[in-house]
C-alpha cells in the first residue's frame, strides 16, 4: 500500500488492486476552511461506519457509489474513480453558510429542497458556483451538472426518509461524484456522515453533526456514536 492524498478527514492509498484504492478515515476535524482544527478520539470509526452502513442503504435503494467492501475500523476500499471538482450541496432547511448568505434565520423549511454546485478548491475555500461556472471553468459539462443535480436530488430523497426513521431531519448535506475509469459512470463518492449532514434530533432540535464542533457546543463524538447507533437499528 503506497499513501496517495492526504485529504482533511481522510486518506487514499493504493492497493494491489489497480482499480481499487484504500480509504482511511482520520480522527482529525475541521472547520471554516480549516482554520479551525481538532482531533477527536473514534472520530475516524465512527465516520468510516456510518459511511459504510448508508453507502449500503443507498445502493439497496438503487443509488451507485464508489464501495467496493469493508476493510476494517478505519479502512473502505472504493473504486478508483476521478473525483469531480463540484461539491454538491443540497439544503432541505435554513442552516449554516445560507444563513449567513442571505441573512435568513435558521430552521426555515424550504418549500422545495436548494441544490447548490461549490468548486472544490481549499486554496480558494469551496466557493459557490453554478453550473455556467462548471461549464466555462471545464468542471461538469452543463448536461453533467443536469445529472449531478439528478443525482442528488435523488440521494436527499432516500437520506431524509432514512433518517427520519432514524428520528432525525436530514437539515443539508454536501456529496461529490466520481467518474468511474471503465464505463464512465457518474457515482457517488468521498463521504456521506455527521461530517457532511446536519442532522437534527426530530423531537428535541438537538444537533447531532459536526455544528457542534463548529459551534462548540460540546459532546461531539457521543453524537456521532448516537447517529451511528440509531442506524444500525434501522439497517
Ligand atoms: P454550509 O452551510 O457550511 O455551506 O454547509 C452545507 C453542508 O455541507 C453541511 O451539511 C456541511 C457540509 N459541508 C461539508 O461537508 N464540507 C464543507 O467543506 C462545507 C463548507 C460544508
Amino acid at each position: 500500500m503506497q499513501p496517495l492524498y492526504e485529504g482533511k478527514a481522510k486518506r487514499l492509498y493504493t492497493t494491489d488492486d489497480p482499480n481499487v484504492l484504500r480509504m482511511e478515515y482520520k480522527d482529525e476535524a475541521t472547520a471554516f476552511n480549516a482554520e479551525k482544527k481538532a482531533e477527536f478520539d473514534n472520530k475516524g470509526k465512527l465516520n468510516k461506519a456510518i459511511t459504510l452502513a448508508i453507502y449500503n442503504m443507498l445502493e439497496a435503494k438503487g443509488v451507485k457509489t464508489h464501495l467496493v467492501s469493508d476493510v476494517d475500523e478505519i479502512n473502505l476500499n472504493v473504486k478508483i474513480v476521478d473525483i469531480l471538482q463540484v461539491e454538491v450541496i443540497v439544503r432541505n432547511i435554513a442552516a449554516g453558510s445560507f444563513c449567513k448568505r442571505v441573512g435568513v434565520e435558521e430552521g426555515i423549511c424550504f418549500q422545495q429542497p436548494i441544490v447548490e454546485f461549490s468548486y472544490k478548491s481549499d486554496a480558494l475555500g469551496d466557493p459557490l458556483i453554478n453550473a455556467d461556472y462548471a461549464r466555462e471553468m471545464g468542471l461538469a459539462t452543463e448536461e453533467e451538472s443536469a445529472e449531478l443535480k439528478e443525482k442528488a436530488l435523488v440521494v436527499n430523497d432516500v437520506l431524509i426518509e432514512f433518517f427520519q426513521q432514524c428520528g432525525m431531519k436530514l437539515v443539508d448535506f454536501k456529496i461529490e461524484f466520481g467518474r468511474t475509469r471503465d464505463t464512465g459512470e457518474i457515482v457517488l463518492a468521498d463521504e456521506v456522515s455527521p461530517d457532511t449532514c446536519r442532522l437534527w434530533d426530530l423531537e428535541t432540535g438537538k444537533k447531532m453533526d459536526k455544528d457542534r464542533f463548529r459551534q462548540d457546543l460540546g459532546g461531539v463524538m457521543e453524537s456521532y456514536a448516537e447517529v451511528l447507533e440509531r442506524i444500525n437499528k434501522h439497517v
